[in-house]
Parts: C-alpha cells; sequence; structure tokens
C-alpha cells in the first residue's frame, strides 16, 4: 500500500514560532500528528506590541528545537517527511525569512519539495483541519492584521468581497485593550473583561455601518474609547467599556455578514452554503454566538476551525503544502519571502471602499 504523504508545516510570520507534521488520510481529513507552537509573549510584552528585530532573533534561537519537538511528538523521522512548506508572506520580513529559509536548507538537505505558503491562505483552509469542507465557501478572516470577506473558490482561488479600510479588527481590540490599561495582545483580555460589563453603558460608533457594502471600519471605535477613557476612571468603568466595544463589534460583523452572505450568493450557486470564520479573532466566542446567529438566519453552516487552530499555527501551513504537494505545486529555492500577499490578486484597488489596499 501507497504511503501517506507526511507533510512538515513552519510558521514564523509574526510572533509565534510554530512546527507541525500532518498526514494526509484518503479523502478524509488529514491527521495532525503534532503541532508545536512557541509563543514570544514575554519577549514583546513590555513594548505592547511586536518588535520585529526581537521576533526574528527568538525565531532563530526556537526554531531547530520547535521542529525537531514537532517531529519527536509525530513519532516519525526526517527520512519519512515527503516535502517541507513554510509561510512565505504575509508578515514581518525579518521574521518569514527565519522560517523559510531554515525550511529550504531542510528540503536540501532531505532532498525534498518545498513549498511556500500564504499564511491568510492557511487560516482560510484551516477548518479543513477538522471537517470535510467543500469549495466554495464565505470566508470571514479576522486576526490582528486583517479582516476581509472572501469567496474561497478553492486552493490560491479567492474573491475578496469587502475588507476592512483602516484597522484589523485584531488590532481594533489590542489597541483598545490597550487603552484600557490590558497586556498586549489584549484581544483575548477584553472578552473575559467584557462579561463582567455591561454592554449598554457606553453608545460607541459604527463606522460605514450603512454603507460601503461588506467593506468594514474599525479605527473609530479606538478614538471613540481613547475620549471615553478621559474622562472617566477607567479602572472602574473597563468592564462597562469593554462590554460596550464587543457589542459595538458584535454589531457591525452582523450586520456586515449578513451583506456578504447575499454578496456571495450573487457570485455562487451552491445547495449548501458555508461560513467560515477564521484567524485569531475566531476565538472570541461572543463573535462566535452572533455570526451563527446570522448565519442560522440566512440558512448558511457556521464552520470554525477548533480553539487550538484559530491563532497562529503551523498546522494550518502544513495543510496548504498538502494541498499543494497533491496537485505537485512545489517552489523553487529562490521563493523570497513577501511581506505583502493578497489572497485576491485583482482586489488591489477596492470601488466603494475609496482606498488604496
Ligand atoms: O491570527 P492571529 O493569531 O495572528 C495574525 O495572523 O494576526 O490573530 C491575532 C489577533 C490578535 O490581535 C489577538 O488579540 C486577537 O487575534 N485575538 C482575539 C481573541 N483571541 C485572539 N481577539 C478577540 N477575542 C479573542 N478571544
Ligand atoms: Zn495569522
Amino acid at each position: 500500500m501507497q504511503k501517506e504523504p507526511l507533510i512538515l508545516g513552519i510558521e514564523t510570520s509574526c510572533d509565534e514560532t510554530a512546527a507541525s507534521i500532518i498526514q494526509n488520510n484518503g479523502s478524509g481529513v488529514p491527521k495532525i500528528l503534532s503541532n508545536i507552537i512557541s509563543s514570544q509573549f514575554d519577549v514583546h510584552k513590555e513594548f505592547g506590541g511586536v518588535v520585529p528585530d526581537l521576533a526574528a532573533r527568538a525565531h532563530v534561537e526556537k526554531i531547530d528545537l520547535i521542529v525537531k519537538e514537532a517531529l519527536k511528538k509525530s513519532g516519525k523521522n526526517f527520512s519519512e517527511i515527503d516535502a517541507v512548506a513554510a509561510t512565505a508572506g504575509p508578515g514581518l520580513i525579518v521574521c518569514l525569512t527565519v522560517g523559510l529559509n531554515f525550511a529550504k536548507g531542510l528540503s536540501i538537505s532531505l532532498n525534498k519539495p518545498f513549498i511556500s505558503v500564504n499564511h491568510l491562505e492557511g487560516h482560510a483552509l484551516s477548518p479543513k483541519l477538522h471537517t470535510n469542507l467543500d469549495f466554495p465557501y464565505l470566508l470571514l478572516l479576522i486576526s490582528g492584521g486583517h479582516t476581509q470577506f472572501l469567496s474561497v473558490n478553492g486552493l490560491g482561488n479567492y474573491k475578496r468581497l469587502g475588507t476592512t479600510i483602516d484597522d484589523a479588527l485584531g488590532e481594533a481590540f489590542d489597541k483598545t485593550a490597550k487603552l484600557l490599561g490590558v497586556d498586549f495582545p489584549g484581544g483575548p483580555q477584553i472578552e473575559i473583561l467584557a462579561k463582567k460589563g455591561n454592554p449598554d453603558e457606553y453608545t460607541l460608533p459604527k463606522p460605514i455601518i450603512n454603507k460601503g457594502g461588506c467593506n468594514l471600519s474599525f479605527a473609530g471605535l479606538k478614538t471613540a474609547v481613547l475620549k471615553v477613557t478621559k474622562n472617566i476612571n477607567y479602572e472602574k468603568e473597563k468592564y462597562n467599556l469593554a462590554a460596550s466595544f464587543q457589542k459595538t463589534i458584535n454589531e457591525i460583523l452582523y450586520k456586515k455578514t449578513k451583506i456578504a452572505f447575499k454578496e456571495f450568493k450573487k457570485i455562487n450557486k451552491t445547495k449548501k452554503n458555508a461560513f467560515v470564520v477564521a484567524g485569531g479573532v475566531a476565538a472570541n466566542k461572543s463573535i462566535r454566538d452572533i455570526l451563527t446567529v446570522a448565519s442560522r438566519e440566512e440558512k448558511f453552516e457556521p464552520i470554525f476551525p477548533s480553539y487550538d487552530l484559530c491563532g497562529d499555527n503551523a498546522a494550518m501551513i502544513a495543510l496548504v503544502g498538502l494541498e499543494k504537494f497533491k496537485l505537485k505545486k512545489f517552489d523553487k529555492l529562490d521563493c523570497p519571502a513577501k511581506p505583502r500577499w493578497p489572497l485576491d490578486k485583482d482586489a488591489s484597488f477596492l470601488k466603494g471602499a475609496g482606498v488604496q489596499l
């Protein structure tokens, strides 16, 4: 019997050093044999955000160890690996280069193909690590650097329906958290604080809620929170502010998702409409709940990656590597790191949003 392909995935696009081994499983969901993540939370905490040079240095220090750990946990040997996949972008160039060069070196020494992976495609396909999911489907990608609605039509085949015209959603969570005196990355903390507050205490803006199709905007929210924090004792009020912020985000996403459903249906005729919400912010339970309601109302099936696959990880990179491997889409070793690498190549200018993206 022929051996099922075994792929090593490496991820170093930002502040997580990660490696994973996955194995194809016939027509079923691939098996994750290991998924190791080393977070640099402590390295960047005091700076309130990711410092690229420090992140790159931490990747260099950890990458060898993390890859070896992933291999050990998988119970496989280097010689059994069929291809080495690594994130080539988008992300911080100094960070991407570490994982990319490590993967290229391994590919040379193992004499196995090298595959470059778009990090966003990893998030986009991530639910396929635990669910059988057919193309096309609607995707809401909500991470620290990106916020987009896309029609996912196939591997490497994306149509962008809407995007943020300013801050990414994760960025809005993190900046608001900082204003409330919460450590970076504050997104998960806002969710915790919000549970103890009154969501109706503050009225925050919902920029472009009634225009711009399913494009989104979050910068005004952070400014509004900043104004409020100047006039109150935020130590006392941070619970109410977090709750009001979370509620406003939920309302924006609910409304814009409904528009995206319509846009998706205009260009796709599928028997069963699926709606995937992926990226770090997809770990937010309150957002999951409201988007589940929106989906049920419009007869879309809501699909979320498991919580451990929402944030940056290498299993999703190995997954894209596996899909490309099956199509023999290998890359040459001169493949560069790409700090910018949009999923939809035709979406460099979005009509209606009025912004260059
Ligand atoms: O996908 P991800 O791990 O990294 C990027 O590719 O950007 O996303 C990280 C973002 C951060 O902004 C973090 O604060 C946010 O996801 N995040 C959350 C939650 N968990 C992570 N935001 C809101 N609620 C959460 N529970
Ligand atoms: Zn990510």
